[in-house]
């Protein structure tokens, strides 16, 4: 395929951390937005994707010292949020499988906890390179935020308790790092930051708005100096599906993150199902306009063609049935189904093949494979095993059978539900 330099597509940047680290409010930072305030239990249960045009980071960009926003070459970044909670384990895996780059929220206050370092493992793997935002600096006693300044000339005019207790919290961080395995430093060390071993730490307020240029200036800065050759846009489709989801109005939609190539209306389509294969035709393409959340029920403008990289809201019949997680295909020439299809077959059978079950325990079945996921791996935490596994409608099922179903917005609501229903059967 032909390759530019000189037509780079936005880099896909996934925000992965522990519950609550502050990666959802980062974004509405960035958007100026509110999407944090409207979650049920205030938790992050799906993925979601945001464009960020040139021209949004460029203006916080030109706080930063060092630093010439004129010089920002990426086209944009298109940024995925992932939930921080144990039991979306898929869901970060699935988000920071597509990505280019990452965002790692650390609490300041906290340092390293648990789905940090779930976070770290799957990135380490994936060899994707990220940036560590050490947020919540506001915490820190008698802060006082300037969100409109580089953020280490801000925290150099600090009174000399902050810059100790920020000194000490850091240090703390660089510790637990090195307890992982990794050397950290503050992205404005130029020293450390020369030898390549080194993972950039930012320090910022997602609440307040500090730091938030520097850690968007050094991600571009570092997306088209040393990643221009990954980012140079191909015409070769590489799109995978991210959520399935019924739209009052729309039917059931797929989101997906199309990296490269294009999407056309009327383009025909295959993609995994609950029954087999399906195969499509798109009827409408929409995208939410820039800084706004895909995932939010909002005001979407149609598309005739959309070019990577971009979230995309899929409109087209038999989406009920689609599996998330999974890659999207377009047909060019009409004999090209038939291996389409087979490619979709061996994805979903990979996916379900690589459960391990166990010969006696409960058999789950779930009406997406993320979902799926999500309940396999509360059960697990439960050590409750399973023997087999399934996706497809389950109220159907259940009525038939007489099985109980619970139902709840947030999941540790499910949890609390099905462990009282438990004890309830041992009396
Ligand atoms: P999940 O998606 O559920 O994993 O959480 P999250 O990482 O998206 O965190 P979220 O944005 O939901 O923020 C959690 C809480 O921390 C909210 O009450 C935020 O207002 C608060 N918060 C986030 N960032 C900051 C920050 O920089 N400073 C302060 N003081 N609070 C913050
Ligand atoms: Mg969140
Ligand atoms: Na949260």
């Amino acid at each position: 395929a032909e390759k530019s330099v000189d037509n780079l597509r936005a880099p896909i940047i996934c925000v992965l951390g522990h519950v609550d680290t502050g990666k959802t409010k980062m974004l509405d930072t960035i958007r100026r937005t509110n999407v944090q305030d409207g979650e049920a239990g205030g938790i992050t249960q799906q993925i979601g994707a945001t464009q960020v045009p040139r021209d949004a980071i460029v203006e916080r960009c030109k706080q930063v010292r060092e630093f010439r926003a004129a010089d920002v070459k990426v086209p944009g970044f298109l940024i995925i949020d992932t939930p921080g909670h144990e039991s979306f384990a898929n869901l970060r895996s699935r988000g920071s499988s597509l990505c280019d780059f990452a965002i790692l929220v650390v609490d300041l206050m906290h340092g390293l906890e648990q789905q940090t370092l779930e976070s770290i493992k799957l990135l380490v793997k994936r060899h994707t390179p990220f940036v560590v935002a050490l947020n919540k600096i506001d915490r820190l006693h008698m802060y006082e935020s300037s969100p409109r300044k580089d953020v280490y000339v801000h925290l150099g005019t600090q009174a000399n308790n902050v810059k100790l207790e920020f000194k000490k919290r850091y240090e703390e961080v660089v510790v637990q790092f090195a307890e992982q395995g990794l050397n950290v430093c503050l992205s404005n060390d130029k020293k450390k930051m020369a030898d390549p071993d080194y993972i950039p730490m930012v320090p910022t307020s997602a609440y307040c708005g500090d730091g938030i240029g520097n850690l968007m200036a050094f991600i571009a800065e570092m997306a088209q100096s040393k990643y221009s050759d990954r980012l140079a846009f191909i015409e070769e489709l590489d799109a995978t599906v991210m959520e399935v989801k019924a739209i009052p109005g729309l039917g059931t939609t797929i989101d997906v993150i199309l990296v490269n190539g294009r999407l056309k209306n009327n383009d025909i389509i295959v993609l995994s199902g609950i029954d087999g294969p399906i195969v499509s035709q798109i009827r409408d393409l929409k995208m939410p306009e820039p800084l706004r959340e895909l995932r939010v029920k909002s005001e979407y403008r149609s598309f005739k063609e959309i070019q990577g990289a971009q979230g995309v809201k899929v409109l087209a019949k038999g989406m009920e049935k689609a599996l998330a997680g999974l890659p999207l295909y377009v047909v060019n020439q009409a004999d090209e189904i038939d291996l389409l299809q087979a490619e979709c077959e061996a994805a979903l059978s990979k996916a379900l093949t690589s459960i391990k079950k166990k010969p006696e325990g409960v058999y789950v079945q779930a009406s997406t494979l993320g979902s799926l996921e999500a309940l396999l791996e509360f059960l697990k935490t439960q050590k409750i095993p399973y023997a087999n596994v399934n996706i497809g409608p389950a109220q159907l099922a259940a009525d038939r059978e007489g099985v109980r179903i619970f139902q709840a917005d947030i999941i540790y609501h499910l949890e609390d539900d099905f462990l009282k229903y438990r004890e309830e059967l041992r009396q």
